[in-house]
């Protein structure tokens, strides 16, 4: 054998089997075929041997890794719902024969355990799990847009309860060792020291228990919360459609019905895995299974699945690269101790992130005010995740304490990297940066935050202008994942590297992008939000547009998203664009008399919408809008198609022209950071992915006829008309 290995020993006076996996010339264990052929062949083997072993336990040898799943490229290459279903029968009937063993399998778990691993897991007698951080058990399939698809839809309510099943499928999120103990996944949790040993310890221990097929682990926390009110939601057939119902009405509020996956594994739960129990075996459990592969064949096969796999890839390329051409390399390291210049909501915000992570922030400003805000922003952020439990008062304490304020250049000699994040003006920075350059080592790397001026300008004035370039978070900086890294002209390729890396190192996902106005997103985005604006000033309802966005699966309409970055900062982004890219990115004039009004958006209470409530979270549109506007909107004035294909071709037809221009290298570039740093659809698998779907030459069409009807703004760049010839964005 090559992956597994098989040994059967006496230890304490019983006979045990030990099964390793180890997945060979692989980072991480998952299912493919060759393992699944491996595993298959092994069952003869260990029912021939039946007699002689009391009980298994399944150990792997990767550090850090138990099985990450099912090997994601097998369904992703399924060309329809029947080979995926295939796929899902095979991996279904496997674990069924684990399961009917005749002896006890416990799975001891010390790292990711993930998917087809815990579905494994599932059908194992029971599940020891490790108190590392690291070791973490969960069913992220309907994050990837499929569902469990070796019996975890089946199993998993019979241990953990309808409820909980519910949230841990749906959302897909992984739980540690010591929550899947208290939520009655995990049957034993064992310190990570010497885990093999206590293992077996914890296996010959209860040996007679797991004999008798008793369950050792918490019972299961029904509807959620446990106790009487929870066994009765689940355990009569009124209750459990309430608990269903819930579920499906939360999904599609969150989801707005884009997503099947989460809506196929609450059908297929509520068919199959309300009857599973222990002993539920022959036609029953065959039939139970065939409804959850039926599921996994369908949305294995659906875009949004293919979509979602892509984003996966794409991420996982991201953990690999350096942020420099192939074959580039350039030494970087781990980042322990940096300097913070302003405090003001992107300074402040980015020296919380730091200093949650772990790192030591010395954070700089002008006066005491300022870092008194700075300090208050931090403060607000920790004791959020304070309330939510997410760390404990002692984290809390350690996390706060890594950011020093300060008004003088003290402490910047030892920060490796220095993120300038001081107000917007060229003067202003290049000052400060020349005075910097005096009071840090010659080794710290120095990026700047800006969103909209030129990094090269920036650097022109330094003295090692290469130990520069840009590190462009997104507001609010420890939502938005994404970093676009700017590359001026004078940046080494070390100082790109080196932010690069400390931007994953902080959690973050970075993509290096050209200095030029707007850098990638911003310049996509504002064709965008000022075509919604112009609409509005055409006389298209707020009421209509915003929606007809939602429903595309922007995260937010445009309009709202205005009022969330602020009228101010998005004129004066429209201008710098403006400037740079002439009469298609004219500023739209729909802001001004809400400038004038210092209706700033969300920040000021109010913009196109009125906010109020804590954190301004209730929103409504301002009844006297259109008034103040001096607009007649019409309902039904335009289509929704058309507000969706005025919006979108528009950021189609721009991004062409970044490609052309080589602002990013790649059209996985412009998807990646569109997703994360406008939240542009993942199920439709970021913008260019989209175009693609739709056809590029009938964009050019429709840009063509939105031309004719609004102007020149529409006209096909050649760069698109390029593209558009091959077909394609992507290869
Ligand atoms: N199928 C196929 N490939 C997988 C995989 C899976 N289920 N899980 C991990 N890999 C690959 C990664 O793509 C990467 O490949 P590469 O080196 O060629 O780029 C390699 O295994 C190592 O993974 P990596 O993510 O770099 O390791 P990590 O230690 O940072 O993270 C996991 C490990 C398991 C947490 C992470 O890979 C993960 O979340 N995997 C997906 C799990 C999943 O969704 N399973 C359900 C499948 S239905």
């Amino acid at each position: 054998m090559k992956n597994f290995e098989l040994l059967v020993r006496s230890v304490g006076g019983h006979s045990l089997a030990f099964l390793y996996f180890d997945l060979k010339g692989e980072k991480v264990n998952k299912f493919n075929r060759e393992v699944i052929a491996e595993f298959e062949s092994l069952i003869p083997e260990l029912k021939r041997r039946a007699g002689e072993i009391e009980a298994l336990i399944l150990f792997s040898k990767k550090p850090g890794n138990f099985i990450a799943g099912a090997d994601i490229t097998l369904f992703q290459a399924a060309r329809t719902a029947e080979e995926a279903q295939a796929l899902s029968e095979a991996g279904q009937n496997l674990l069924n024969e684990w399961e009917d063993l005749p002896f006890p399998r416990v799975v001891a778990i010390n790292g990711a355990c993930l998917g087809g691993g815990c579905e494994l897991s599932l059908a194992s007698s029971a599940i020891l799990m490790s108190n590392d951080s690291g070791a973490r058990i969960g069913l992220p399939e309907t994050l990837l847009g499929v569902i469990p698809g070796m019996g975890g839809c089946v199993r998993m309510p019979w241990k953990v309860g309808i409820a909980q099943a519910l949230d841990l499928i749906l959302s897909g999120k992984t739980l540690t060792g010591e929550k899947a103990y208290k939520a009655g996944l995990a049957d034993g949790l064992l310190q990570k020291e010497n885990f093999e040993t206590s293992s077996i310890e914890w296996v010959c221990k209860n040996l007679e228990r797991l004999k008798r097929g008793e369950r050792i682990g918490k019972p299961p926390k029904l509807g959620g919360m446990g106790g009487v009110t929870g066994s009765l939601l689940e355990n009569n057939p009124l209750g459990r459609s309430v608990v269903f119902k819930k579920a499906r009405s939360g999904v599609l509020s969150k989801t707005k019905g884009q997503y099947p996956a989460p809506i196929e594994a609450i059908d297929v739960i509520s068919e199959t895995g309300t009857g599973y129990q222990k002993n539920f075996r022959g036609v029953d459990r065959a039939r139970a299974m065939k409804r959850e592969a039926e599921g996994f064949g369908k949305m294995a096969a659906t875009d949004v699945s293919k979509n979602c796999i892509r984003l996966f890839f794409l991420t996982e390329a991201i953990k690999k690269a350096n942020g420099l051409p192939e074959g580039v390399e350039a030494p970087t390291k781990k980042i322990q101790s940096a300097a913070v210049l302003g405090a003001g909501v992107m300074g402040g915000g980015i020296a919380h992130l730091l200093a949650d992570k772990g790192i030591s922030v010395r954070m700089k400003d002008v006066g005491i005010p300022g870092l008194e805000l700075g300090i208050q922003s931090a403060l607000t952020l920790f004791n959020k995740s304070l309330k939510r439990r997410s760390i404990t008062e002692r984290q809390f304490q350690q996390k706060l304490a890594k950011i020093s304020p300060t008004t003088s250049y003290d402490g910047f000699l030892g920060a490796e990297v220095v993120v300038e994040a001081i107000v917007e003006k060229m003067e202003v920075k290049q000052s400060v940066l020349k005075e910097l350059e005096d009071f840090v080592s010659k080794d710290a790397v120095i990026a700047t935050n800006t969103s909209s001026l030129s990094v090269s300008r920036m650097q022109s004035v330094m003295r090692h202008p290469e130990r520069f370039c840009g590190m462009h978070f997104f507001n609010p900086v420890h939502k938005m994942p994404l970093v676009e890294v700017i590359r001026g002209e004078k940046s080494s390729d070390q100082s790109v590297s080196q932010i690069f890396q400390f931007s994953k190192q902080i959690g973050k996902t970075p993509i290096v992008v050209r200095d030029a106005p707007g850098f990638l997103v911003n310049r996509l985005l504002m064709p965008y939000l000022t075509e919604a604006a112009i609409m509005v000033s055409e006389g298209v309802r707020i009421e209509e547009l915003d929606p007809a966005l939602l429903e595309f699966g922007m995260p937010m309409g445009p309009i709202e998203l205005i009022d969330e970055i602020g009228l101010d900062v998005a004129e004066k982004v429209g201008h710098i664009l403006h400037d740079g890219f002439g009469e298609r990115m004219s500023p739209p004039g729909t802001f001004e008399k809400l400038l004038e009004k210092k209706r700033l958006g969300k920040k000021s209470g109010s913009g196109f919408y009125i906010y109020s409530g804590p954190e301004k979270k209730e929103k409504r549109l301002d009844s006297g809008i259109y008034d103040l506007l001096g607009i007649r909107p019409l309902t039904g004035k335009i289509t929704k198609q058309e507000m969706v294909d005025r919006c979108v071709f528009g950021m189609i037809n721009e991004a062409a022209r970044c490609l052309q221009e080589k602002i990013v290298a790649a059209p996985e570039d412009v998807d990646l950071g569109m997703i994360m740093g406008t939240g542009f659809p993942p199920f439709r698998g970021g913008l260019l992915r989209y175009a693609d779907s739709v056809g590029l030459e009938k964009i050019v069409n429709v840009l063509q006829e939105l031309k004719g009807k609004y102007g020149m703004r529409f006209a096909p760049s050649d760069a698109l008309l390029a593209f558009a010839k091959n077909g394609k964005f992507y290869p």
